[in-house]
Order: C-alpha cells, then sequence, then structure tokens
C-alpha cells in the first residue's frame, strides 16, 4: 500500500531535485519553428512520483528530453540540484516505451552491469554483478538472469529497463509512458510493481502519460499539461490515491475535473485558426 506523503516542501523547507523554470521548448525544422511547451514551471522534490499528464503532442516527451539534456531550452532554465542542465548524464536515467531499449546481444543480467560499468557508477564487474542481481530480484526476474531479450515478453523487458534504470541509482528517474504498449492486465500488474519498488527506496521519478486513471494512481503529485503547445493547466496532488481507489468518489472527481480542463482546451482548439 503506498503510504502518504507529503507534497512538496513542508514547512521545513527540502531543497527540491528538479527546477523547471518557464521553460519553452522548440523544434527548428527547415520550414517551421515548432513550439513544443510554452513557458512550463514545475519543481520535483526527492521521493516525489512525478506524473506529467496532457494529451498526444502536448510536448511530455520532448519536457523529458530537456530534462536528460538533450534539448535546450529556447526560454527560462532547467536545474538538477541547482546545477543548470546542458548536457546528459547518469544522474538521470530514461526508461521509454519501447520494448527494444535492451541491447539484444546481451542477457539481462548484462544489459544492467554493461549500464553500471559504462555509466560509472560500478569500477569492477563483481560489483557491478552484485547490484544487477539485487535488481533483478526486486523487479522479480531472478530464473531469467542469463536470458537474452529476445526471449522475453514485453512487461519482462520492461522490467528489465526499469532495473536498469534503478540499478543506475540516478538523481531521478525519467519514464516516459513505460506501461503504455502492454496490455491492460500486464500494465495495471506493472503499475503496482513500481509503486511497490517506490515502497522499498523512495526513489525519485519523473513519469509521463496521457492516461488520467494512470496518473492518479502513480503519481503523488500530477502536472496538467494543455494541448499543443504545452503549457500548465494545473497541478494536482494525488498521493492519496491508488489502484484501489479506482472508482471511488473522490478518484472519479479528479478523474472529471482534470478531464474537463483537457476538454475545455479541445473545444478552444478547434475554434481556434489551426497553428503550428
Ligand atoms: N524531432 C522533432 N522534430 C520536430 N518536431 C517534433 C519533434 N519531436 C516532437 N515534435 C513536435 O513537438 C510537439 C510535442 O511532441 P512530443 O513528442 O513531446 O509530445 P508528447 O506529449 O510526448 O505526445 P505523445 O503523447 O503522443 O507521446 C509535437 O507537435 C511534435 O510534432
Ligand atoms: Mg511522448
Amino acid at each position: 500500500m503506498v503510504q502518504a506523503q507529503a507534497a512538496g516542501p513542508g514547512p521545513a523547507a527540502v531543497d527540491s531535485i528538479l527546477d523547471v523554470d518557464a521553460v519553452t521548448l522548440q523544434y527548428k525544422t527547415r520550414e517551421h519553428l515548432i513550439t513544443a511547451t510554452y513557458r512550463v514551471s514545475f519543481q520535483v522534490f526527492p521521493s516525489d512520483r512525478f506524473v506529467l499528464l496532457g494529451p498526444s503532442g502536448c510536448g511530455k516527451s520532448t519536457l523529458l528530453k530537456g530534462v536528460a539534456g538533450y534539448l535546450k531550452p529556447a526560454e527560462g532554465e532547467m536545474r538538477l540540484k541547482g546545477q543548470a542542465i546542458t548536457k546528459p548524464g547518469p544522474d538521470r536515467v530514461m526508461v521509454f516505451q519501447e520494448f527494444d531499449q535492451l541491447l539484444p546481444w546481451k542477457t539481462v543480467k548484462q544489459n544492467i552491469t554493461f549500464a553500471l560499468l559504462n555509466g560509472g557508477r560500478c569500477q569492477t564487474k563483481a560489483q557491478a554483478e552484485a547490484i544487477a542481481l539485487e535488481y533483478i530480484h526486486k523487479v522479480k526476474l531472478d530464473r531469467f538472469v542469463d536470458t537474452y531479450p529476445h526471449m522475453l515478453s514485453g512487461g519482462m523487458k520492461q522490467r528489465v529497463a526499469i532495473a536498469r534504470g534503478m540499478a543506475m541509482e540516478p538523481d531521478i528517474l525519467l519514464m516516459d509512458e513505460p506501461f503504455a504498449a502492454l496490455d491492460a492486465l500486464t500494465r495495471r500488474q506493472m503499475q503496482e510493481e513500481l509503486l511497490q519498488l517506490w515502497e522499498d527506496t523512495h526513489f525519485t521519478v519523473l513519469f509521463v502519460t496521457h492516461s488520467i486513471e494512470e496518473a492518479l494512481i502513480i503519481g503523488s503529485r500530477v502536472l496538467v499539461l494543455s494541448p499543443h503547445p504545452g503549457q500548465v493547466k494545473a497541478e494536482l496532488n494525488a498521493h492519496h490515491l491508488e489502484h484501489t481507489n479506482v472508482g471511488d468518489e473522490t478518484f472519479a472527481a479528479l478523474q472529471k475535473r482534470i478531464h474537463d480542463m483537457l476538454f475545455a482546451d479541445r473545444i478552444l482548439e478547434e475554434e481556434a485558426a489551426p497553428h503550428v
């Protein structure tokens, strides 16, 4: 069960891990300048399960790319532990939606040891193997330590990617719709497992989804983004909600509030002249 957790800094202010400060992110193609997010601000604190929620194309993946250091803001600044983000680093690890994010020629264990040795977290193979086995156990894949990715199901591959990300012990784990390509039952199971892992280690995660239900289950705080270009609509507290609350009055009310927020935008969008 997920314990209640304070949203944001309490009276004794906690230092934030991530500061996203009025960030505008753009893509320049030969013909167009595409504004993906417009002046988005939020802060992530230690042990937050911070969710970016919004419709397709609102710039969720773009924001993660910015935090990961692959994209520089056109406006504003992103800071990790107070330092401006200028490039990628092992202090921010990304888990993607795709099942093919593992190295196919390496076993489950080797995928993790490779990341640990290359990312600089471990100096020796023995040390990397010990940590890999610990995290493989956490995601319940002990029987598949020496298995190659092509012999695993989609859910199992995602577990390996999560184990690898967590084993690196980044300051913040970045997850871009990691369960979106799974069937409904596996998706639910993976959501429960992620929350269980969080209970274990209280890692900090920035999680992207376009599912309102998933956002409320996974998130302790949820940032709702408007459609393209993504702007902050609201920030909501969801630490009190989990799977068992799905269908509850409070859960349904919050779900509806978010739905209305996003839907209101869609009507405005249809009325407005199309723009890029
Ligand atoms: N490499 C790129 N070059 C040009 N435009 C891009 C590129 N990547 C994304 N975009 C544009 O930026 C906007 C935001 O895209 P992004 O992928 O961040 O959305 P998203 O919220 O992650 O959507 P989804 O839920 O579908 O994954 C979209 O209009 C998209 O077309
Ligand atoms: Mg995306």
